[in-house]
């Protein structure tokens, strides 16, 4: 009863092609044929050495998403890939359990191919566990379900079909269907007993508002940055580009024959004559839950997650930097006025090794911005609007901003404050929207640590 949607013969399929290596000689995976990629699961502590071949007819690279990692191996634009030729990157594990995910990075003359190559195949997630998260007893096997969000469009034999256009490149690439790791959505059956669901938002552009059918709270367990120090209920999440959600929920009281389902709302900005590729205010099933059987309680949610989350702290001398989220007259968004220049860094873009600061970022444009920085995790201090830019309210009471993250949703007329703290490694790392068209058209600005 899966129906899976399967490209047409005339689709640009890319195959996420790296093997993973653990070790001289043991092969840890090698993945392949799958869409979208193959879910890497690695260890906190471990070294890691991963191959990586371009088997494409244009450049490409492999970030690693959410990591703490040295900025050559971060698959940045400047580090391509070329066509035929391979690279070989290794890392230490240092991050906390948690999910997060790898796409390609790279950015020609004529712009980014992130969206392009992210949406033929070429990204996929990434857990990392450790000995921390698994004293907790949370629900695994296949009570942990792995959910990777895309929406895509298909046409003729069920070709994928990607628009490149105007229109994208002001609002990002929206789809009319949402796949869930490369399926058409589809029932699962389950048991009376405790779920988990790691939910990755691989979209281009979309923001998802997840719910449950019946209207019962969402219980919030982790961030992309890893576990809440607590779980934290919300009657929806909004989840943006790039981030990841870890939920919790309770079948233990269900019937045999219940059913429940995580669904989306396609909410509307009320811009640009609707938004978002699917009918205003159409609720769609992501992940129907069917209860097939009776089954253990299985252990109730711990009070408390994690006591080690540590974030950084600051104090009325921690320096603040600004950065202004704009819209240009023709070429798409610009922060501080600057569009995407390769590897160069203005006098503003540059930190101090060691150094905690804030960063602030202020939405003067119509768009919502998934702010992105690369190679750490950072901490939500404050959120405040600004102006009253209309349309996007619908979204506020779904935002979970406790905990780390590496990429924060900020909304049109929003200032949103974060602190993060530059460890271990010096060098240019990036920072930019997570739309993945508005990062392609120069959203995008490389930062140093020094
Ligand atoms: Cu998801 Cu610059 O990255
Ligand atoms: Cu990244
Ligand atoms: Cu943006």
């Amino acid at each position: 009863d899966t129906v899976p949607i399967l490209p047409g013969a005339p689709s640009e399929v890319w195959r996420y092609t790296a093997a993973l290596m653990r070790g001289p000689q043991d092969t840890l995976t090698s993945v392949s044929g799958s869409y979208p990629g193959p879910l890497i699961r690695l260890r906190r502590g471990q070294r890691v050495r991963a191959r990586l071949e371009n088997p494409l007819p244009e450049d490409t690279t492999v970030h690693w998403h959410g990591l703490h990692v040295p900025p050559d191996v971060d698959g940045q634009p400047r580090l391509p890939i070329k066509p035929g030729e391979d690279m070989t990157v290794a890392f230490d594990v240092v991050d906390r359990a948690g999910l997060y995910w790898y796409h390609p990075h790279p950015h020609g003359p004529n712009g980014g191919r992130v969206g392009f190559q992210s949406y033929a195949g070429l990204a996929g997630p990434l857990i990392i566990e450790d000995d921390t998260e698994r004293a907790l007893n949370l629900p695994a096997g296949d009570q942990e379900l792995i959910l990777v969000l895309q929406d895509r469009t298909f046409a003729g034999e069920n070709e994928l079909t990607f628009v490149d256009g105007m229109r994208s490149m002001m609002r990002g690439f929206f789809g009319d269907r949402v796949l869930v790791n490369g399926y058409s959505p589809t029932a699962r059956e389950v048991g009376t007993r405790p779920y988990r669901l790691r939910i990755l938002n691989g979209s281009n552009a979309r923001i998802y508002k997840l719910a449950w059918s019946d209207g019962r709270p969402v219980t919030v367990i982790g961030t992309g940055g890893g576990l809440l120090g607590a779980p934290e209920q919300r009657p929806y999440v909004t989840l943006p580009p790039a981030q990841r959600i870890d939920l919790w929920v309770d079948l233990s009281d269900a019937k045999v024959g219940d059913q429940l389902a995580l669904v989306s709302d396609a909410y509307n900005s009320g811009m640009m004559g609707g938004y978002s590729g699917l009918p205003a205010g159409a609720r769609f099933e992501l992940v129907p839950l069917h209860v097939t059987r009776r089954a253990d309680k299985g252990p109730p949610l711990p009070k408390v997650l994690d006591l080690d989350l540590k974030t950084s702290s600051t104090t009325p001398a921690t320096p603040i930097r600004t950065f202004d989220l704009r819209m240009e007259m023709m070429s798409g968004f610009s922060i501080n006025g600057r569009q995407f220049q390769g590897a160069v860094v203005a006098d503003d873009e540059i930190v101090t090794l060691g150094d905690t600061e804030i960063w602030e970022f202020v939405n003067d444009s119509m768009m919502p911005h998934p702010m992105h920085v690369h190679g750490l995790q950072f901490a939500v201090i404050e959120r405040s609007k600004r102006s009253g830019l209309r349309g996007w309210t619908g979204l506020d009471a779904g935002l979970v901003d406790a905990g780390l993250h590496d990429t924060v949703l900020v909304l049109p007329g929003e200032r949103v404050r974060i602190v993060l703290t530059f460890t271990d490694f010096d060098g240019l790392y990036l920072y930019h929207c997570h739309n993945m068209e508005h990062e392609d058209n120069g959203m995008m600005r490389y930062y140093r640590v020094r």
